[in-house]
């Protein structure tokens, strides 16, 4: 199995799986409509690889064009990124998130039954987990959501879960992410968020480049070990190779499987801003403001299935993901 197509290729996840996959010399096309990303970004895998990359400006909601990705390639498997993400904006606009996340998985799953691909590798969420869950979070649990963008991987899931059941012949893996952070080690690829970032990591990192004056730390009174907030960190890169293993699991194990892929250790805020610290050399000023609505005290991952099926596990540690981070933040300072 040599030709995968990923979508949403140039994207921060995206990018960082295209260039683990092509120094395991599978040859990837990406599709990509660059509504949250960059063409620079494949400019840039191409430079840390070496390798040439076929790129195609689609929208997965155009089917007519998406199916003509698969006319002139011939696609092994497919690793599915694209999508919105931001949840708070999912929030503002449920119908966009719905139409282009859920339509545009509709439009790739009919390509790849007209072409007779079979083996899909889903970018899922813990967010599936929802609020009613105990930590550490296991793939049997119930999965729910408390936001638009949440319930489109709830609903995703159970889309691809049904296409399994009546054609067998599917070999699909929902890779269920924590928190991913930092950036590529080269410093040419990362975290490239447009505005003022909602996610924790790339907030600190602007902080730290002295365009935010101090982070907001969304509550301190949480029954946890320092008050705020814990999270199941894990470096892009562990993440990116994470896709590799499920690639070559899909290759030979039809059905559906949901796979968490996490650290299975909790960091909390205050935790990883003394990190950042450490990473930037710099103290980094806070100030601790009312909990954000939605979130949960805790979010950590139980990690023995993905050991298990896919004989992975995430390998390196916070440190590393904030000094990986800093350095693609100093030599991207305006961003890729
Ligand atoms: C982490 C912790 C905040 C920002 C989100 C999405 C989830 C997934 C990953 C896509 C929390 C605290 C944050 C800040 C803060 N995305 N925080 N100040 O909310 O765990 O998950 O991103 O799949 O779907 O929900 O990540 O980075 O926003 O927050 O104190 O400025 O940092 O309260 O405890 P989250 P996050």
């Amino acid at each position: 199995m040599k030709n995968i197509l990923v979508t949403g290729g140039a994207g921060f996840i995206g990018s960082h799986t295209c260039v683990e996959l092509l120094n395991e010399n599978y040859n990837i096309v990406i599709l990509d409509n660059l509504s949250n990303s960059k063409e620079g970004a494949i400019e840039r895998i191409k430079t840390i690889t070496g390798k040439e990359v076929k790129f195609y400006k689609v929208d997965l909601m155009n089917l007519f064009e998406t199916e003509k990705v698969f006319e002139e390639n011939q696609i092994d498997a497919v690793i599915h990124f694209a999508g919105f993400k931001a949840v708070g904006e999912s929030v503002q606009k449920p119908l966009e998130y719905y139409e282009n996340n859920i339509g545009g998985t509709f439009n790739l799953i009919k390509a790849m039954k007209k072409y007779n691909v079979k083996n899909i590798v889903f970018s899922s969420s813990a967010t599936v987990y929802g609020v009613n869950n105990k930590v550490p979070y296991t793939e049997d649990m119930p999965t729910s959501a408390t936001n638009p963008y949440g319930y489109t991987k709830v609903m995703i899931e159970q889309i691809l879960s049904d296409i399994a059941v009546s054609e067998p012949e599917w070999s699909i893996v929902a890779l269920r992410y924590f928190n991913p952070i930092g950036a590529h080690e080269s410093g040419l690829i990362g975290e490239n968020p447009n505005g003022i970032p909602n996610n924790l990591v790339p907030y600190i990192a602007q902080v730290a480049l002295g365009k935010l004056d101090a982070l907001r730390v969304f509550g301190d009174d949480y029954a946890t070990p320092d008050g705020t907030g814990v999270r199941d960190y894990i470096h892009v890169t562990d993440l990116a190779k994470g896709h590799l293993a499920a690639l070559k699991y899909v290759e030979g194990n039809p059905g559906f499987q949901p796979i968490n892929l996490g650290t299975g250790k909790g960091s909390s805020v205050l935790e990883v801003l003394h990190a950042y610290e450490k990473a930037c050399g710099k103290e980094l000023p806070y100030n601790v403001t009312p909990r954000r609505a939605g979130d949960i005290a805790e979010s950590y991952a139980q990690t023995g299935l993905a050991k298990k099926l896919l004989n992975w596990e995430a390998k390196l540690d916070i440190e590393k993901m904030c000094q990986d981070s800093w350095n693609f933040t100093i030599k991207n300072p305006e961003g890729m």
